[in-house]
């Protein structure tokens, strides 16, 4: 029932904080593409207005069928983009080895089952030289108070949230992977409770 809610009000409870910053974050970060890019965790698409005309091909995958049919209905207003949607966990990516150019990751890591296989995964399907785009919420680390209420509201957030965690070290787990980090910027994601507030986004490559 909750990945049905959430594939409905999934635009409209995030409405506040597309307004305050992630509007400006997904624009700025996909703003140069080119080549073959996959994006994992797409959800309703909130990405889709922001990529530009020179990519190649976009290749769109998400695992939730409610989230899919929302994508499907946004997909009709950019005819201009070549796209193909895939059924798939970012765990376990139907591809060959070295096949993009370019992997999106934008609030999907905070959800995942396991994040460093997800993140090998990345990493494989990447070829060489390509990158990891990523904005991500994260555990408070450097803000101990926050850092609590991240772990005393996690329980109940995973389950109200489809998966979602709070207190995910998704820098650290990104270098752990084998990535190099090109770009990162650390702020806080306005318009969502303060608990999911700490956030990075940027660029690594493989
Ligand atoms: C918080 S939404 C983010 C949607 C979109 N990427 C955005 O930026 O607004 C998380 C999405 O990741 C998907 N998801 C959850 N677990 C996943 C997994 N293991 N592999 C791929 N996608 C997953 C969910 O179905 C959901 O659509």
């Amino acid at each position: 029932m909750f990945s049905w809610l959430m594939a409905k009000y999934y635009d409209y409870m995030l409405r506040d904080a597309e307004e305050k910053c992630l509007k400006d974050w997904r624009k700025t970060l996909l703003q140069d593409l080119s080549g073959d890019v996959l994006e994992l965790g797409c959800g309703t698409g909130a990405n889709l207005s922001f990529y530009p005309q020179t990519i190649k091909h976009l290749v769109l995958a998400e695992p939730n069928s409610f989230m899919q049919q929302q994508l499907d209905l946004k997909l009709k207003n950019y005819p201009h983009l070549s796209t193909c949607i895939l059924d798939c966990f970012a765990e376990s990516i139907p591809v060959p080895d070295n096949s993009f150019d370019v992997v999106v990751s934008t609030l999907l890591l905070c959800s995942v089952k396991n994040p460093a296989i997800a993140l090998s995964e990345i990493h494989r399907v990447l070829r060489p030289g390509g990158k990891l785009l990523f904005i991500e919420h994260v555990a408070a680390n450097n803000n101990p108070v926050r850092l609590k209420w991240q772990k005393r509201i996690e329980p109940f957030w995973k389950i109200v949230q489809c998966g979602c965690h709070l207190t995910r070290d998704t820098e650290a787990n990104i270098l752990q992977a084998g990535f190099t980090l090109k770009t990162i910027n650390r702020q806080s994601m306005r318009g969502v409770p303060a608990v999911a507030r700490p956030s990075i986004w940027g660029a690594a490559v493989k």
